[in-house]
């Protein structure tokens, strides 16, 4: 798609410094002259994610390749009042990695290396720059299995996942990336290096530092190193693809399967205008798709031994029978389940090609999800936005797209964010949250007064504080 990016000149808040010749030349040294830029298209590049239409220039962009080389950085960032935004693949849709005040983009690509696969412990550390996907196929081939697979996981960094906390399908199962992170190695603001636990199983001993990292947004350290938990590839997995002629039921049996005794290892909601657009978008049509279809549920399930997993999709299929559903469709080979699961990874991108959108992450427990739906929906109609939802499920995580459509700037960048809260409050008073995988970022800040107290609020500023005292690290994001 050809896109228009609003380019935004970064903000300098009073403490921070622009980056001085000295300082370059300090950084070349550290790095290698060809590892550090200036260059406009590169300062372009990192300077956006996937994030809306935003864009925000760094002034220098760095590619370091070893964690002593970050330290180094970061001492003389820190000493310097230098902004530090760490990145990623850059798939992230809250904003993480825009750098909005300027300074230092550390671009973690060149960090992508295996460090070491235990296969006697199950276990793998890796640096951060490594693609998702890659990770799980080297994986794959010695029959071990990292379960987290966001949609992006054929181009997100598995540093980016730790510094979010992403999710994806799976998750339903297997659980997100704090599920699976044993030890971490981080370095500080200061340029300190630590090891955050231990790689064991089991850890009781003192604060748990590992999960206060995981998710942190590159706000209270930059992770050089991450251990991860393993475990035996699942040789076998079923997929069927469910229409229903209302999504709110659709929305309705997801609870339901649970409760007929069965954890799918995806149970993903696509409305009707999702998997249309993204049949159209990726140009294959797997499944006919008929007038009456008001949303669809990709449903999954896998393990070891055939017998059982199909004993579940009978399960299953009884129930969404009680959902009037219409016809169950059956994947039945590798070509069918690559096509379905293709249809639901590249919505994101078939959203954004017809429409710049804003992205909300709304999780529930699984049981409010019909009354999320229909909220979202009231309040789009009393706001006069279009939505698309598409999601995970069995998690209770919606994703809502908001069509920018034919929105005038005032409503776009204003009014929208009152339908937006509506939408928050619903959310919270059920129990869930803002966002279940996204992160905060820049872009939802805004709104954690909705599901955080003053007094929560001003201890995440602590941590916060005590972390990062300058406030150097990715600021402006979370808090
Ligand atoms: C997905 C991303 C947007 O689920 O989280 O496709
Ligand atoms: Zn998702």
């Amino acid at each position: 798609m050809d896109k228009s990016f609003l380019i935004m000149e970064s903000r300098k808040s009073n403490a921070f410094q622009p980056i001085s010749d000295a300082l370059m030349i300090q950084m070349r040294q550290i790095l290698g002259e060809q590892y550090l830029s200036v260059d406009e298209t590169v300062r372009h590049d990192n300077g956006h994610d996937e994030t809306e239409d935003l864009v925000f220039l760094p002034e220098v962009v760095a590619f370091p390749e070893t964690t002593e080389q970050i330290s180094a950085l970061m001492r003389i960032c820190n000493e310097a009042f230098i902004p530090v935004t760490v990145r990623g693949g850059g798939s992230g849709l809250a904003g993480g990695a825009l750098p909005v005040e300027g300074g230092l983009v550390i671009a973690m690509k060149r960090m992508d290396k295996v460090v070491h696969i235990d296969e006697r412990n199950f276990q793998v550390t890796v640096e951060p720059g490594i693609i998702t996907e890659n990770l799980q196929n080297i994986l794959k081939d010695k029959g071990l299995f990292y379960p987290v697979d966001p949609s992006s996981k054929g181009w997100s960094f598995i540093g980016g996942n730790v510094n979010t906390n992403a999710g994806g399908p799976r998750a339903v199962k297997y659980g997100v990336v704090k599920d699976h992170v044993l030890n971490l190695q981080v370095v500080l603001a200061n340029g300190d290096i630590i090891w955050t636990g231990s790689n064991t199983l089991k850890n009781s001993t003192g604060y748990n530092l590992t999960q206060l990292m995981v998710g942190s947004e590159g706000t209270l350290g930059i992770v050089t190193q991450i251990v991860l938990k393993l475990q035996p590839y699942p040789s076998q997995q079923l997929l069927m693809l469910v229409p229903f002629r209302s999504a709110e039921s659709a929305c309705a049996a997801v609870a339901a399967i649970f409760q007929a005794g069965v954890t799918p290892s995806a149970l993903e909601f696509m409305e009707r205008n999702a998997i249309e657009w993204a049949i159209r978008y990726v140009g294959e049509t797997p499944v006919p798709l008929n007038d009456e279809d008001q949303a669809h549920l990709l449903i999954e399930v896998d393990g070891f031994h055939l017998e059982s997993l199909y004993a579940d999709c009978e399960t299953i299929t009884k129930v969404v029978e009680q959902f009037d559903c219409g016809e169950v469709f059956f994947a039945d080979n590798d070509a069918q389940k690559t096509a379905l699961w293709k249809l639901r990874r590249n919505a994101p991108q078939a959203v954004k090609n017809n429409s710049i959108y804003k992205e909300e992450d709304t999780v529930v427990p699984r049981y409010e999800l019909p009354r999320l739906l229909r909220t979202v929906k009231e309040v789009g109609a009393k706001y006069g936005f279009e939505s698309v939802c598409y999601g995970h499920a069995g998690d209770g995580n919606l994703h809502v797209n908001i069509l920018r459509g034919n929105l005038s700037d005032e409503v776009w960048n204003n009014e929208l964010s009152k339908g937006i809260r509506e939408i928050f409050v619903f959310v919270k008073s059920v129990g869930g949250t803002i966002s279940g995988e996204h992160g905060i970022g820049w872009v939802q800040r805004q709104y954690m007064d909705i599901v955080f107290s003053p007094i929560e609020m001003e201890l995440m500023r602590g941590i916060k504080h005590l972390f990062d005292p300058k406030g150097i690290l990715n600021p402006s994001k979370i808090l």
